[in-house]
C-alpha cells in the first residue's frame, strides 16, 4: 500500500501588497507533497519563498491562490498536530527548561499531573531532564535549541516544520543534534518538512531535497536521496552517493554562478 499524503501544496502563490508598486509574488503555482513519515528539505537562495511556505503549512498566513493541504483537509489555521520550530529558539525566558516543554500541552483538556509526565519523557529523550529545572539563560545554544526541540515533540504533531533549526550552532553541536533529531524523528514516524540553506544537512537528513528556483519561487529539481541511514546522518555525510547527491544539488542550484549573497 502507498503511504498517505500528510502534506499537499496544490498549485499555491502567495502575493503581497506592497507600497506603490502593486503585487509582489512570493511564490508562484508551487506545487509538492510529502507523504506520512518521510523527511523532505527545501533549499534555493535566500528571499525565494521558504519561510512563506512554511507560514502557510502552519496555518499562520493563507495562499492568494491554491490550497495547502494536512493529512487531505485545507488548511483553515494552526493546528495541533503540527509542530514549527525556527532558527531563534523561542523559549520564554520566565520559564524553567520543564515547563517550556508543558507549554504547548496547556492548551489541551489535560490534568496537570499527564502534562508533567508528558514533558518529563520528552526531556529524557532529547537528554535535558538534568536540565529540566535551569532556565533558558543558564543553557547553552545547543542545550537550548535541544529544549525547543523537545518542546516541539512534547505535543506529538503528525508532522514537524522546521526552519533553519541548526544554521546558529558551531558545528559540532550541530552535528551531534541534528543525528539526535533524526533518531527521534524516525523513530516516531514523524513527517517532517525542513527548510535549510546547508546542502549537507540536506542530504544527511531527507528522503527527498526540493531545490527553489530564485523568485518567484518554484520548484525546479527534486532529488531522491536514496541512502541507507536516514536516522544517522553522521553515518551518511562520507558515503561516496551523498558526495555525489551534493555535488548535483550544488550544480542544481547553481551556486558556481549566483551573485545573491
Ligand atoms: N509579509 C510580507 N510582505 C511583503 N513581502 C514579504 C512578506 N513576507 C515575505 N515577503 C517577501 O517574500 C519573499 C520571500 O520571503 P521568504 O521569507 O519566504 O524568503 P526565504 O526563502 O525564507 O528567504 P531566506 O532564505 O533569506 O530566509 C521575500 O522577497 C520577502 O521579502
Ligand atoms: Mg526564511
Amino acid at each position: 500500500m502507498a503511504a498517505a499524503v500528510a502534506l499537499e501544496l496544490d498549485r499555491v502563490s502567495r502575493r503581497f501588497a506592497t507600497r506603490g508598486s502593486g503585487l509582489f509574488t512570493a511564490i508562484e503555482a508551487l506545487a509538492f507533497s510529502v507523504r506520512a513519515g518521510e523527511f523532505v528539505s527545501v533549499v534555493g537562495p535566500s528571499g525565494c519563498g521558504k519561510s512563506t511556505i512554511l507560514n502557510l503549512v502552519a496555518g499562520l498566513d493563507r495562499p492568494s491562490s491554491g490550497r495547502v493541504l494536512l493529512n487531505g483537509l485545507p488548511v483553515t489555521g494552526p493546528s495541533t498536530h503540527v509542530g514549527f520550530m525556527l532558527q531563534k529558539d523561542l523559549l520564554l525566558p520566565w520559564r524553567s527548561i520543564a515547563r517550556n516543554v508543558e507549554f504547548g500541552l496547556e492548551a489541551r483538556p489535560m490534568p496537570r499531573a499527564e502534562r508533567r509526565a508528558r514533558a518529563q519523557q520528552e526531556l529524557q529523550r532529547c537528554r535535558l531532564s538534568e536540565l529540566a529545572d535551569r532556565y533558558p539563560f543558564q543553557l547553552s545554544g545547543g542545550q537550548r535549541q535541544r529544549a525547543a526541540l523537545a518542546r516541539t515533540l512534547a505535543i506529538e504533531p503528525d508532522i514537524v516544520l522546521l526552519d533553519e533549526p541548526f544554521s546558529a550552532l558551531d558545528s559540532q553541536t550541530k552535528l551531534l543534534l541534528q543525528r539526535s533529531f533524526a533518531q527521534t524523528i524516525a523513530g516516531a514516524g514523524i513527517t517532517t518538512l525542513l527548510i535549510t540553506h546547508d546542502l549537507v544537512e540536506a542530504v544527511s537528513m531527507s528522503d527527498r531535497v526540493l531545490v527553489m528556483s530564485e523568485r518567484p519561487g518554484r520548484i525546479v529539481e527534486e532529488i531522491v536521496v536514496d541512502l541507507p541511514h536516514r536516522d544517522d546522518p553522521i553515518a551518511r555525510r562520507p558515503l561516496p552517493r551523498a558526495q555525489d547527491l551534493m555535488t548535483h544539488l550544488f550544480d542544481a542550484l547553481h551556486l558556481a554562478d549566483r551573485t545573491d549573497a
